[in-house]
């Protein structure tokens, strides 16, 4: 039976990066994957182009039941750090929108990167692996994989979470937290598009590829101000995926598709202008074309021109532009998730450790637990700086 210091479970963004991290430290790790080969995410993020950080990280971007939890890890090794690292790899990056920092080339110039520090810390990487089971005694953890049995004083899950299970996700990580008497809050998908419920679907279902800026706000009155893309299966774009994380089945979302003038002012100054322009044309400069005829023939947008709209007429179309209120079907699941809300929780965990407050020696990071970033970078960010603050204690 081969021993190692410590075993990590997960060659994704945390698994690479705590093991990395250790193994420079002088352990001597092993790093197990299920996959063919490691950072599978990490190559399909970002459209292909990882985004790796945000220049904005901070506490209020990452959902937890403890939104405490997270600050420590943060704080200890932040978006700099990393920036840092990148830096030292010559990876050329640009921030696209919001502090959301991709690569210029490729995210496979991150998995290199991450391969690169493992190697340097001499981290035994073991693809194609799967843990059959876990047992703990005095010495630590024993690990049964396919075809061999392997050892370690300390155990780091870094299995990440439930979306995209073609891409090697697996509860393996939550399954094993309730094997050792630790809770796991119940789990859904995060960053996820909606679907919508049929004759809502059939109506709008014309405007799919139709991405329109707007303002969405949930019940809880979480607000984001991003991209709204209309899909043959219902909504998405990143203001979707940002405020599917604070939903919850039956609940609506208030949608404003013209959040950047005042609706009111413009028609009045428009009218006062242009008396004769029709509403549709008029509406036509700051709304998607499909969108406005989509309304229009649904009856939302009257067909008049400007002097004839009353202003009946126009404070209701006014409340459908920038008040409008849908309640999704649902979300499109983890099949096209981005994240897993929920996970293994903080609770039983140390925030600066990762540790597991009853079970010595045995640490879970990254998307597993329950701490979920916004879309643009604070995932990633996240499974750095969890990996790395357990990186330290290993
Ligand atoms: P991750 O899922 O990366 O790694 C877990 C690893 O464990 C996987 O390699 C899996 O195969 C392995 N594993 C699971 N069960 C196992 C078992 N039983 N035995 C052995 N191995 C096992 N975030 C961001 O910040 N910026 C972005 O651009 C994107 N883009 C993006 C695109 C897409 C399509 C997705 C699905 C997700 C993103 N994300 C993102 C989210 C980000 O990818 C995610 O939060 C991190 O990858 C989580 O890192 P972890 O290491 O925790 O899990």
């Amino acid at each position: 039976m081969e021993r190692f210091d410590a075993i990590v479970i997960g060659a994704g963004a945390a698994g690479m990066f705590c093991a990395a991290q250790a193994g420079q430290a002088g352990l001597r790790v092993l790093l197990l994957d299920n996959g063919k080969k490691p950072g599978r995410k990490i190559l399909m993020s970002g459209g292909g182009r990882c985004n790796f950080t945000n220049l904005y990280v901070e506490p209020a971007a990452y959902l937890s039941q403890n939104p405490h939890f997270c600050k420590s890890a943060l704080a200890r090794y932040t978006q700099w750090d990393f920036i840092d690292l990148v830096g030292k790899y010559g990876i050329a990056w640009h921030e696209k929108t919001l502090g959301q920092l991709f690569c210029d080339d490729s995210a496979e110039q991150i998995v290199d990167m991450l391969v690169a520090e493992c190697e340097k810390g001499k981290v035994t990487l073991r693809l194609r692996s799967e843990v059959l089971s876990v047992a703990r005694d005095d010495d630590g953890y024993t690990l049964q994989l396919n075809g061999e049995t392997v050892a370690a004083k300390k155990l780091v899950v870094a299995s990440g979470g439930l979306s995209m299970p073609g891409l090697g996700a697996s509860p393996f990580g939550y399954k094993l937290a309730e094997q050792f008497g630790l809770k796991v809050l119940p789990t859904r998908a995060g960053l996820v598009p909606f679907t919508l419920h049929k004759p809502l679907l059939e109506q709008f279902q014309v405007l799919s590829g139709v991405s329109v800026p707007s303002v969405i706000t949930a019940e809880d009155g979480t607000v984001f101000k991003e991209n709204l893309l209309f899909t043959h299966r219902g909504l998405s774009g990143p203001a979707v995926l940002q405020i599917s994380s604070y939903w919850q089945a039956g609940e609506f979302v208030t949608i404003n598709l013209l959040p950047e003038c005042d609706p009111d002012t413009l028609l009045n100054e428009q009218r006062q202008a242009h008396p004769n322009q029709s509403l549709k044309n008029t509406l036509a400069m700051h709304l998607p074309k499909r969108l406005v005829e989509c309304l229009q023939q649904l009856g939302q947008i009257p067909d008049v021109t400007l002097k004839q709209l009353n202003s009946r007429e126009q404070e209701t179309l006014i409340d459908t532009l920038t008040n409008w209120r849908v309640q999704p079907n649902g979300t499109e699941g983890y099949r096209t998730a981005e994240v897993t809300l929920g996970g293994v929780d903080t609770n039983e965990l140390s925030s600066r450790t990762m540790e597991a407050r009853k079970v010595p020696g045995l640490y879970f990071i990254g998307e597993v637990m329950d701490v979920t970033g916004w879309l643009g970078g604070y995932n990633f960010q996240w499974a750095w700086a969890s990996a790395w603050a357990c990186a330290q204690a290993l």
